[in-house]
C-alpha cells in the first residue's frame, strides 16, 4: 500500500488502523478497547491496557538480546566528556535510579519534577520515574527560578532532581541558586531534593532536605517495573500558552509508546540499531519525545550532545558527531543551521568530515525558510525534511514520511499529514477552504494516539484552548493553507506566542513582566523577524504619566527582570518608550500590526483602530531605535 491508502485507512477505521500498530509493543495486557469516549467528553486510547514505558524502552532490548547494543551515546563538547551506555548498562543505572527514588517514598502516580542539563543523569531519571508509575516533568534549564517555582505549584511534586550546574559555551550556571529560590517561593513544599555533581562544579547541598545523588544511588537496590494503565500519565511537560500561566501538557503511556514505536519507522525511516540524532534538549518535547522516548522504544543508539551547534568548540561539530557515531538521521531547528552557515557558509568545515552515513536530515520547530533549506540541500546532499508538530502532539503531524513513500520536496512546505491526523484549514466560522487559501489549522477529533489527552488538572481549559474555537476539532493556534497537490504550508502562530530559536514563549508571560516596574502604564511584547533565531522579542513601554526616567536605564532594567523571572532563554534584548501604542476603539492593541511594521511587511491598517496616526509614531520610533527590517 502507498501513502495514500494508509493515510486514508487511518482515517477511516481508526479502531482497526491503530490496533494493528499497537500490535508491535509488548504489552503486559493488550488494551479491551482501542478508542473510548469518556464522561468528560474526551477520548482516551487504549483503555485496559497495562504496559511499563521504561521496560518498552529497557527491559524488552536486553531480554530480546540487544543487552550489549549502544543505548546511548553521550557527548559533550563543553566539558570534553565522552560516554557510551549499553542497553543493560543503562537499565542497571535507572533500575538503580528507581530503587533510590522509591526509598524516598516515590511512587506510582507521584509527580517528579526534573531541573537538569544535558547529562545521561537527566535520561536516567526521566526513565527511573517511568519504571515507577511516578510522572515526571522537566523544566528546561534556560528557564528561570520563578518559572521552575510556578511548575512546582501546578505539579505539586514529592521530589526535584538537580544536577549541580549547567554548562552553557563557556560558562557554568550553578543551578541550587535557582531551585533554593524556586522553592521559597513556591506555596507547594517538596519532601526532598536529590542532587548530581557533576565534576566541574560542586553544589552546596541544604541540609535536611537535599540528597546526594551517587550515595543515593549506591545505597538503593535496583527496582522492578511497575504495570501501569495505558491511560496513566507519563510525563506532564508544560509548554507557553497565550497567558502567564504555562499549560501542564499531559502525555499518557500507551498512546504515546504506540506514536513513539510507529514514528521511528514511518516518518524517519530508522530500524532498530540504527544511530538517531536529535540536537535539542531533553527540557522540550523533542527531546522528551527524540533523544529519549521514540529512539530507546524502537531499539535504536540515540546521541545525548550538550553542546550548540557552533563554538563547542566550531560550526563543524555537527558533522564531526555525525561523523564519529555514523549517525543515520538528525533531526534539529533550522535556526541551528542558519546559525552554521552564518559561520561557515562555504561548508569548509563540513568537507572536514565523512557524512556519508546521513540519509536524512529533519528539521522542525520553525518553518524552514527557503535559504537555509537550499543552503543545506546543496552541501549535504541527503533529503531535508521539514515536519511540522508541537509540545501537545508529542510527534509530527505533517511531514514527508520517509519511511513510506518519500515524496517530492516543496520547500517551504512540511508536506503533507501523518497517519492518524486529518489536517484542515479552516475559515473563522470552522468551514473548510479550498487550497491556497489562508486559515486556521485544525485537526478533525479524535487525534490519533500519542497526542495530549488533557491539561494537568485543568480539563476545562483544555477545551477551552483547543477543542472551543471549531466544534469538533482541535485548534493548533497556527495558520496556514494547502496547495491543490495536498502539500501544507504552515504560516505561523495566530495567536500571541512566537518562537525564538526554536523555543516557544509566550509574549504575554513577557509583558507580564514589564508590566510590573513602578515606571511602565502599559505595554506590548512583539516577536519580530530575526536572521538567526527566526524571532525575537521586543517590548513596547508607555509610561505612567509624569514619570521622568532614563530609556536607556529603563531597557536594563526590563531586560533584566525578563531574565530573573522567565530566564535566559527568552533573549529579551530589546524595549523601547512609545508615546503611544496602536489599538481598537475596544482597547485590544494591534500586535500583529507592530510585528508587520517591524518586519517591512505590507498590511491594510484595520477600520477597527483609534487612531492612524499612533502608527506614524510607531514607525518613526522603529527607525529611531533601529528595531527590525523599516529600520535598516
Ligand atoms: N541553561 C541555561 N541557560 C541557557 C540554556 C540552558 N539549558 N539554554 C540557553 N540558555 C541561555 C543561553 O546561554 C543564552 O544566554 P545569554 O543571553 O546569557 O547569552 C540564552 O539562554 C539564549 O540561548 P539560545 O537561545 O541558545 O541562544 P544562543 O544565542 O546562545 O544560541 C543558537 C543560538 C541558534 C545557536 C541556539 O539557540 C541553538 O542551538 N538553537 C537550536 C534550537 C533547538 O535545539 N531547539 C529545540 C527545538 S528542535
Ligand atoms: P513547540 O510546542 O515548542 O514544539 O512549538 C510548536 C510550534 O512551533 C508550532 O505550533 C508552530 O508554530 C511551530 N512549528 C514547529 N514546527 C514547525 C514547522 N515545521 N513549520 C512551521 N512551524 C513550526
Amino acid at each position: 500500500m502507498n501513502y495514500q491508502d494508509i493515510y486514508e485507512h487511518s482515517l477511516h477505521s481508526p479502531r482497526t488502523f491503530w490496533k494493528e500498530q499497537a500490535k508491535k509493543l509488548d504489552w503486559f495486557t493488550f488494551p479491551e478497547s482501542i478508542l473510548s469516549n469518556e464522561e468528560d467528553g474526551l477520548s482516551r486510547w487504549y483503555k485496559g491496557g497495562k504496559l511499563n514505558t521504561s521496560y518498552l524502552a529497557l527491559d524488552y532490548h536486553v531480554e530480546q538480546g540487544r543487552g550489549e547494543q549502544i543505548a546511548l551515546i553521550y557527548d559533550s563538547p563543553v566539558t570534553n566528556k565522552k560516554e557510551k551506555y549499553t542497553y543493560r548498562q543503562l537499565l542497571e543505572k535507572v533500575a538503580r535510579f528507581a530503587g533510590a527514588l522509591k526509598n524516598l517514598g516515590v511512587a506510582k502516580g507521584d509527580r517528579v519534577i526534573i531541573y537538569m542539563p544535558m547529562i545521561p543523569e537527566t535520561v536516567v531519571a526521566m526513565l527511573a520515574c517511568a519504571r515507577l508509575g511516578a510522572v515526571h516533568s522537566v523544566v528546561f534549564g534556560g528557564f528561570a527560578a520563578h518559572e521552575l517555582a510556578i511548575r512546582i505549584d501546578d505539579a505539586k511534586p514529592k521530589v526535584l532532581l538537580a544536577a549541580s550546574c549547567g554548562k552553557e559555551i563557556n560558562k557554568i550556571i550553578p543551578y541550587l541558586p535557582i531551585i533554593n529560590a524556586a522553592i521559597e517561593e513556591a506555596s507547594h513544599k517538596i519532601d526532598a531534593c536529590v542532587v548530581f555533581q557533576r565534576e566541574i562544579f560542586h553544589a552546596e547541598l541544604v541540609e535536611g532536605r537535599d540528597y546526594d545523588w551517587g550515595t543515593l544511588a549506591a545505597a538503593a537496590s535496583q527496582a522492578i517495573y511497575v504495570e501501569v494503565d495505558a491511560t496513566d500519565p507519563l510525563y506532564i511537560l508544560y509548554t507557553s500558552g497565550t497567558t502567564g500561566q504555562p499549560k501542564g501538557i499531559v502525555r499518557d503511556n500507551g498512546g504515546h509508546a504506540v506514536a513513539m514505536k510507529n514514528s521511528m519507522s514511518w516518518v524517519y525511516d530508522v530500524q532498530p540499531g540504527d544511530v538517531y540524532w536529535a540536537a535539542s534538549d531533553v527540557g522540550w518535547v523533542v527531546g522528551h519525545s527524540y533523544i529519549v522516548y521514540a529512539p530507546l522504544i524502537h531499539g535504536c543508539t540515540t546521541v545525548l550532545f550538550e553542546g550548540k551547534p557552533i563554538k563547542t568548540p566550531d560550526a563543524g561539530t555537527f558533522w564531526r558527531v555525525i561523523d564519529e557515531y555514523k549517525v543515520k538521521v538528525l533531526f534539529t531547528a533550522p535556526t541551528a543551521f542558519r546559525a552554521i552557515k552564518k559561520e561557515d557558509s562555504e561548508g569548509v568545515l563540513f568537507e572536514k568530515y565523512d557524512t556519508s552515513s546521513l540519509k536524512y536530515l529533519f528539521l522542525a520547530g520553525e518553518r524552514t525558510d527557503e535559504a537555509t533549506y537550499n543552503w543545506l540541500t546543496d552541501l549535504v546532499k541527503v533529503p531535508v525534511i521539514d515536519h511540522w508538530w508541537q509540545t501537545e502532539s508529542g510527534w509530527p503531524m505533517l511531514t514527508n514520511m520517509a519511511g513510506i513513500d518519500l515524496k517530492k520536496i516543496k520547500p517551504g512546505s512540511a508536506s503533507q499529514p501523518v497517519f492518524g491526523y486529518d489536517i484542515q484549514i479552516l475559515d473563522a466560522d470552522g468551514n473548510q477552504l479550498p487550497p491556497n487559501t489562508e486559515g486556521a489549522v485544525a485537526i478533525k477529533l479524535p487525534l490519533p494516539p500519542g497526542c495530549l489527552p488533557n491539561l494537568y488538572n485543568d480539563t476545562d481549559r483544555f477545551k477551552q484552548s483547543y477543542l472551543s474555537t471549531f466544534e469538533g476539532y482541535y485548534f493548533s493556534g497556527d495558520g496556514g493553507y494547502v496547495d491543490e497537490d495536498g502539500y501544507f504550508f504552515i504560516t505561523g502562530r495566530i495567536d500571541d506566542i512566537i518562537n525564538v530559536a526554536g523555543h516557544r514563549l509566550s509574549t504575554a508571560e513577557m509583558e507580564e513582566v514589564l508590566a510590573s516596574h513602578s515606571a511602565v502604564a502599559e505595554c506590548a511584547v512583539v516577536g519580530i523577524a530575526d536572521e538567526l533565531k527566526g524571532q525575537i522579542p521586543v517590548g513596547f513601554v508607555v509610561l505612567k504619566s509624569g514619570i521622568e526616567i532614563d530609556e536607556n536605564d529603563l531597557e536594563k532594567e526590563l531586560i533584566q527582570m525578563v531574565r530573573n523571572k522567565i530566564g535566559p532563554v527568552a533573549s529579551f534584548k530589546r524595549a523601547v518608550v512609545a508615546q503611544r501604542l496602536p489599538k481598537t476603539r475596544s482597547g485590544k492593541i494591534l500586535r500583529k500590526i507592530m510585528r508587520y511594521m517591524a518586519d517591512g511587511k505590507t498590511f491594510n491598517p484595520p477600520s477597527t483602530i483609534e487612531d492612524m496616526s499612533v502608527l506614524d509614531e510607531i514607525r518613526e520610533l522603529l527607525k529611531i531605535k533601529k528595531v527590525g527590517l523599516i529600520s535598516i
